[in-house]
Parts: structure tokens; sequence; C-alpha cells
């Protein structure tokens, strides 16, 4: 395991015990789909893919073919939890990167596929071409990306801003736009425990980041459909979105 400077320990539990349930009846199924169309001896990149959710859901299902799974993440404690969750998966292998600096795919095997849920809200916004750069080098001819997160509304509106629209899509029941999960009151609970922490430390940590002026990694960032598509673009891949939620994406990506 390469060492890193960075590492979102304290959010391991909040992510961990995540109840996934929005991704698991619609994301990981598709991304499970499409990743069943690789063939034996190919390899896969899970960028941010921390707890382990996507694997432990993909090899649930994929019990024949040899594929090598990476499952990549900027904290210690989560890639620990994955490891944890995949005992015995010789499939399975892990590496600390941080998408955030320029060398994050060094030492890395080049990949079929390259996939990452709801992880690059974390990627600073001057980084994005870099990193699709960086992206489109370590996928193999014929390779394919997939990423969901959320972006900005059309039109620039922000999810959490309180505005005419996130109000409206706010108040929308759960079942006109279930993306969303329901939670037990237990999971609810724990959530909210490990949220209120979190949510502390991050005004500390923003409030020391705003004084050295520089923005701290732990700060979502809202990036548009457009700056997905227009840095993928940039290397020479096609990109698409094949799927949308609320402000939810998913976009493909296909290198020739
Ligand atoms: C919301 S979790 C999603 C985890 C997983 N992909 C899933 O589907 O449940 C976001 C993940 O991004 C990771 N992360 C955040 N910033 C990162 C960075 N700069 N480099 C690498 N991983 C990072 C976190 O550690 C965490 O595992």
């Amino acid at each position: 395991m390469r060492e890193n400077v960075y590492d979102v320990s304290d959010k391991a539990q909040f992510y961990a015990g995540h109840s996934y349930r929005h991704y698991k009846s619609e994301v990981y199924p598709l991304f499970a789909n499409i990743l069943s169309t690789l063939k034996d001896g190919d390899v896969i990149l899970d960028i941010g893919g921390g707890p382990g959710h996507l694997p432990y859901e993909f090899f649930k299902k994929q019990t024949e073919k040899s594929i090598e799974y990476w499952i990549l993440d900027g904290s210690k404690a989560l890639l620990k939890h994955a490891e944890g969750k995949l005992a015995g998966n010789d499939q399975i292998h892990t590496a600390l990167i941080d998408f955030n600096k320029e060398d994050w795919g060094k030492g890395l095997p080049s990949a079929n596929a390259i996939v990452s849920n709801n992880a690059l809200f974390h990627l600073k916004p001057e980084r994005i071409c870099d990193f699709y750069t960086g992206l489109s080098g370590i996928l193999r001819p014929n390779g394919f990306y997939l990423n969901q997160q959320s972006m900005l509304y059309a039109g620039g509106y922000h999810p959490h801003q309180n505005n005419v629209i996130t109000k409206f899509l706010n108040k929308l029941p759960y079942d006109v736009l279930p993306q969303m999960p329901q939670f037990t009151e237990e999971e609810f609970n724990n959530m909210m425990e490990s949220e209120t922490e979190i949510k502390n430390r991050h005004q500390e940590e923003i409030k020391q980041a705003m004084a050295q002026k520089d923005l701290d990694p732990t700060i979502y960032y809202f990036h548009s459909v457009e700056d997905h598509l227009k840095a993928l673009r940039q290397t020479g891949m096609e990109a698409t979105t094949i799927w949308q939620k609320k402000e939810f994406y998913v976009i493909l990506g296909v290198k020739e």
C-alpha cells in the first residue's frame, strides 16, 4: 500500500455503516451489469471504493470469471473495512490513493474498466482535467469508465441551495424521486450520531481551510455534468450520461 498524506478515517464509520439501499437498488445493479461484460483476466479500478459496497455486490453474482478488482481510496480505515468485508476473495486488491494529487495513478495497473460511485464530489474542480488525463492513460483501449455522483442541476442550481427549485424537489414524497435511502430508526440514529460529529469536525476544518485560503478535501464540490463530459472528451474519450435521478447522474466514458 502506498503511503499517503490524506486520510478520512473520521468518516470511516459513517461511510462503512451507511445504508446504501438507493445505490443497491439501482446504481450498483447498473454498474454490475455493465461490468459483467468484462472477460477473464480483465482489471477493474474502483476510485473512492471505500467500504467496498460495490465490489461486494458485484462479486455476489460474479463467481465464474477471474477479474482483478482494485479498491482505491484515501482512507486506510475504509480500505481495512473493505478488506474485512471481502475477506477470502483473492480477486480483491486495495491501494491508498489521493485523487486530488497529480500522481494518483502511479503504480496502478492498467484497467479495462474504471468505476467510481459517489466519491468524485471530493475532486477539486481545478483537478478535473488532469484527473481525467491520468484516468484515460490508465484505461486500456476499448476500456470504459462509469461514475455516479451528485452534480449541479441544469441551469447551475446547487442541490444544497435554498432556492425555489430545490425547495420544490425537497418537498416531493419519497416515492416520486426515491433517490434517498429510507433508514430504519436504529440506522437513522446511528447515522445522525456520526453525522453530527462529522459536521462539527467539518465546520472546524472548513474554518481552518478558509483561514489558510486552501480548501479542505472534505468539502463537497458540485461539478456540472458538462464539466465531466468536457474533461473526459479532451482526453480523446467519448462520453455521455446513461442514468439520472434528481441531481444524481451516471456518466459513461469509452476509450477507443
Ligand atoms: C461517499 S463515499 C463512497 C464510497 C463507495 N464508493 C460507495 O459506493 O459506497 C466517498 C469515498 O471517497 C473517498 N475519498 C474522498 N476523497 C478522496 C481522495 N481525495 N482520494 C481518494 N479517495 C477519496 C472516501 O474515503 C470515501 O470512501
